[in-house]
């Protein structure tokens, strides 16, 4: 059955209080909006994450063909988790945070579509965890990275001490959330961290909007699988994630997208691809 772009937008929740949503050109712009508390992760901004992630994740025809997430205001992108809120927490209540935190982060890791953290200054703590669980970092020239846990008593609960290692070594991960450091911009590409750096947030917003396109212009199928397959290796033996990349090799045989692909390198046109 064809699903009728719009019909399948409806399905995707829209409306939040901490969150906003914005579609361009079949790209989602879903940004963190508590700017007074430097868009810091409370309970109501994971369940509203959740929720929308959960409404994208569910959308299999690719209406939204990729999405970059961002912090409202030129301040912060997200400056961890709300530590007002962690104040009074009993060790329950802050297994479930940390549960609910590390549930976002995943949801955002298997979503099949390319998502971009678009980091427009502070990614603290779980700031940088969120932004650890997208595919690929790029930021303006006032971001901040780091994991300052330590400093308040805790360690980090959304993913950083178990991404961070994957990401950037060991020991260098451990150097940071040891001692809880500021990480400026220029190290954080130094560190294969971010990928590309922007002057300002609008600057930003758009030049993650073009690589979305550039990337759309390609298989939704082939990219969701690559996703897929790559994530999957991170926790892998180079053997085992190499079984995962053949098997996945071969099942691609059987789309559509890999039939219209490679038949118009043939006929010597561009491909239209439906992510089939
Ligand atoms: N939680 C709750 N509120 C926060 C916040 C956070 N993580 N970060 C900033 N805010 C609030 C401030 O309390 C302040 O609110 P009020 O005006 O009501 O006092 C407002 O945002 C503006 O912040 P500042 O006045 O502090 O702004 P600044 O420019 O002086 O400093 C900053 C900016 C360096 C980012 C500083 O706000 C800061 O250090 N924030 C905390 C960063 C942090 O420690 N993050 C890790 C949290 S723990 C965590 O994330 C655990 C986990 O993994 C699960």
């Amino acid at each position: 059955m064809v699903v009728k772009l719009k019909e399948v937008s409806m399905n995707i929740k829209k409306e939040f209080n901490t969150l906003k949503f914005e579609e361009v050109e079949g790209l989602g712009i879903l940004t963190v909006n508590r700017p007074k508390s430097l868009n810091a992760l409370n309970t109501e901004v994971h369940t509203e994450l959740k929720e929308f992630l959960t409404s994208l994740k569910a959308d299999n025809d690719f209406t939204i063909k990729g999405l970059v997430l961002i912090g409202e205001g030129e301040k912060a992108f997200i400056a961890g988790a709300d530590i007002k809120e962690m104040l009074d927490m009993s060790v329950d209540e802050a297994k479930k945070f940390s549960h609910l935190g590390q549930e976002v982060s995943l949801l955002f890791e298997e979503l099949s579509i390319p998502v971009i953290a678009a980091c427009n200054g502070f990614a603290l703590g779980g700031g940088c965890e969120m932004a650890m669980a997208c595919d690929f970092m790029y930021a303006t020239t006032n971001a901040v990275f780091g994991q300052p846990e330590v400093k308040l008593g805790l360690i980090p609960g959304f993913g950083g001490s178990q991404r961070l290692s994957k990401l950037i070594g060991r020991n260098k991960a451990k150097e940071i959330i040891y001692t809880g450091r500021n990480v400026a911009v220029d190290e954080a590409v130094e560190l294969g961290l971010v990928v590309k750096v922007f002057e300002t947030r609008e600057e930003l917003l758009n030049g993650s909007l073009e690589t979305l396109k550039k990337i759309t212009r390609n298989s939704p199928n082939a990219v969701a699988i690559a996703k897929r397959v790559m994530n999957e290796g991170n926790d892998l033996t180079v053997a085992a994630g190499l079984d995962v990349e053949m098997e996945s090799f071969g099942a691609i045989f059987s789309s559509a997208d890999k039939k219209e692909g490679t038949m118009a390198f043939v006929e010597k046109r561009r491909p239209v691809f439906t992510g089939k």
